[in-house]
């Protein structure tokens, strides 16, 4: 079965083709590089660009695929959480093509997509599998059952890990996104250099503002020849703290699941020091997307949809956009 996926929740124009659920045919992702000089994504200027381009990202994904409109079985598209403005462009595109042709279509959970995700790189894998989420808009561990069965653990209960890493870059005037800055400038930092508190909230959410506020709060008793000199050491230590949050909530995770298997997904799964921590420390098996499936991408939302479609799902045409849409428990 031939699915386009089509993805347009932030600030990522994308479209994609998979064939059997799992095998890309292609992808093709425009970024919107117009955000960085507003230092976050600006949703107005998100949505018109979105409407500008999606119809050429489509065609190009097509054409990359070597496959035809005639050739597409269903739609699949992000109908949920994310940008209002943005999330209508592309399910208004979606449910227009999918009238044209006289396919399915299906709204598909943005979270849900970056789950599918590990199984572009790893098409074997299978549940049960413990989920680390972790994106610029959310912190979650959800433990997937079974395909599309899931239970919520935990989540955070205000900014996301990505945001914070987003926020922290600049507060230190660095350009957005942060988290890969920091990636990379924390590796020649030492992270034992001070040490911020680990934040978390109860036993198994998450809790980031306060370690935002913290790195504020350092930042402003150094003058700036020290916050220069020192860059580095100051997001190494940050890094560690916001990871080890990380790593602690998974551990007791694991104990109240018993999972073997640990899937870590989203655009934050691509920060090395994570990878590197995760992998020694959890003591299971640890599974990381190929980097092009870690940022929001169509190919991860075009495999739940086929796997949604295959089992005989569709979305009704009046299927609205939805811009804070979780993960529902069965
Ligand atoms: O999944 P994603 O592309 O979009 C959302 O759904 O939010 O994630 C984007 C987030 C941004 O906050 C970005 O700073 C962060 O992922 N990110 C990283 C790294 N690469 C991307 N954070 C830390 N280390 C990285 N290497
Ligand atoms: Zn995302």
């Amino acid at each position: 079965m031939l699915v386009l996926g089509i993805e347009t929740s932030c600030d990522e124009t994308s479209a994609a083709v998979v064939e059997n659920k799992f095998k890309v045919r292609s992808q093709v992702i425009l970024s919107q590089i117009e955000h960085s000089q507003y230092g976050g994504v600006v949703p107005e200027i998100a949505s018109r660009l979105h409407s500008k381009n999606i119809h050429r990202v489509v065609k190009e994904s097509l054409t990359k695929g070597n496959v035809t409109l005639k050739d597409i079985e269903g739609i699949a598209v992000t109908y949920g959480p994310g940008l209002v403005g943005s999330l209508v462009v592309g399910l208004m595109y979606a449910k227009g093509l999918a009238q044209t042709l006289n396919i399915p279509f299906i709204g598909i959970n943005h979270l849900e997509g970056h789950m599918f995700s590990v199984f572009l790189t790893y098409p074997e894998l299978k549940p049960p599998l413990l989920y680390l989420l972790v994106s610029g808009g959310h912190t979650e561990i959800i433990y997937m059952e079974d395909f599309l069965k899931y239970r919520v653990i935990g989540q955070t209960v205000d900014d996301a890990i990505g945001e914070c890493f987003d926020k922290v870059a600049k507060m230190m005037g660095l350009p957005y996104p942060g988290g890969p800055v920091i990636d990379r400038l924390a590796k020649e930092g030492d992270e034992n250099f001070y040490n911020f508190p680990v934040p978390g909230h109860g036993k198994h959410n998450f809790s980031f503002s306060g370690l935002k506020t913290a790195v504020l709060y350092y930042l402003r008793k150094q003058d700036k020849h020290f916050i220069e000199t020192h860059k580095s050491d100051i997001l190494a230590s940050f890094q560690k703290a916001a990871i080890s949050a990380l790593c602690d909530r998974l551990k007791k995770a694991i104990r109240l699941t018993g999972a073997e298997k640990v899937a870590i997904v989203g655009g934050v799964s691509n920060n090395s020091y994570l990878r590197k921590r995760c992998s020694k420390e959890l003591g299971v098996l640890v599974y990381f997307p190929q980097r092009i499936y870690t940022t929001d991408n169509a190919a991860m939302i075009a495999a739940a949809g086929a796997m949604r479609l295959e089992k005989g799902e569709k979305s009704p045409l009046s299927l609205p956009a939805n811009p804070s849409l979780y993960i529902e428990e069965e």
